[in-house]
């Protein structure tokens, strides 16, 4: 079998789209690392088309696995060979974990936000959770600073699992932050801390499917979100973000992951940011490493994986992008309702 029929067949069965260079990834993954979590990760391939095409890969015999590990047969290393597939490599930069920032003046409430963070409640599957770890919520923070939208500046976050908006209100910095969330558990928690160590910071609770309250729209000179990846969910989060902003000249962040999102998913996702009047001026992958989560052999994505054994707590492996967006002109964005279930679609791994 051909490398582009093994992609046609992985589509089909996880009804995603899968690419030939897909399969290039995941077998020069698998060159590099045996471990499976590794491999999700070197791979960049969306974890529910991977677990599709490590099945056709040994359909085809060509690789075996076994209590979390993923190896080549000989016949595999054959066709990486005559296809001149080599090991994934990683340069990441040690110093900043590749976000390519400096904390500056972020370094400074780094350990308050440790401490504050150590209380935080745990990531529920409900809300579809899963927090950054405190190095990615503080590198984001810088790199907003850094563009100029932190300083003076009046800032919205829409889904606060990361305590962005305590990171950001900690440096006496923003004008002012708000941080919405559907939580009640998360809004007690924000609301505590605003309380105990008197931050600019007000805390909403509010559902993303339905638009903003007035209040809040047009009212922010930024504002960060890390959607849900469904394409309407993530597309609601965003023009919920782009409806809080004043206009012009105003930016957004947004996290979007390799890992539950295929590349034709990111192009769709940046030609709807294209078309509603906003230009993206940065796009920083693997920005993001996030915690692991405690229900992870309950997402959907454990029942699929070939091997499976649960990676600790700090073992990277799920990453997201940073994408910065600038509004250039009076944007345009639907503001419907969402009914039913934003998260899930066919590439959704971890709800
Ligand atoms: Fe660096």
């Amino acid at each position: 079998m051909e490398l582009h029929e093994i992609a046609q067949a992985a589509a089909s069965s996880s009804q995603t789209p899968v690419q030939e260079r897909d399969v290039e990834r995941l077998l020069s993954a698998i060159l590099a690392s045996d471990d499976v979590w590794r491999v999700l990760d070197l791979s960049d391939v969306p974890v529910m088309a991977a677990c599709e095409l490590l099945q056709e890969l040994h359909r085809q015999g060509w690789v075996e696995w076994n209590d979390g590990r993923v190896w080549l047969t000989p016949a595999g290393k054959k066709v990486c060979q005559s296809h001149g597939i080599c090991p994934a490599v990683e340069l990441r930069c040690a110093c900043c974990e590749g976000s390519g920032v400096e904390l500056g003046p972020m370094a400074e409430v780094a350990s308050a936000f440790s401490e504050l963070a150590a209380d935080r409640p745990q990531a529920l599957q409900e809300y579809d959770q899963g927090f950054v770890n405190e190095r990615s919520a503080l590198s984001r923070a810088a790199f907003m600073w850094s563009k100029g939208d932190v300083a003076g500046r009046e800032i919205l976050v829409l889904g606060d699992d990361d305590l962005l908006s305590v990171a950001l209100s900690l440096t006496g910095a923003p004008k002012r932050v708000v941080a919405l969330d559907i939580d009640p558990r998360i809004v007690d928690f924000l609301t505590w801390i605003a309380r105990d160590r008197r931050l600019a910071l007000d805390v909403v609770h509010h559902d993303l499917r339905y638009p903003l309250p007035p209040e809040l729209t047009g009212d922010f000179d930024a504002f960060v979100c890390d959607p849900t990846e469904s394409l309407r969910g993530f597309l609601a989060f965003a023009w919920r973000g782009v409806s809080s902003l004043r206009g012009p000249g105003c930016a957004g962040y947004l996290g979007l992951t390799r890992r539950e999102a295929s590349l034709t998913k990111w192009r769709h996702i940046q030609q709807e940011l294209l078309e509603s009047g906003t230009v993206i001026t940065d796009l920083r992958d693997d920005f993001h490493a996030y915690e692991n989560w405690s229900y992870f052999e309950r997402m959907v994505a454990w029942e699929k994986l070939p091997t499976r054994r649960v990676p600790e707590r700090d073992e990277a492996w799920y990453r997201s992008a940073l994408i910065r967006l600038e509004v250039l002109k009076e944007p345009r964005c639907p503001q419907e309702e969402l009914a039913g279930d934003m998260f899930d679609d066919a590439e959704a791994a971890t709800t």
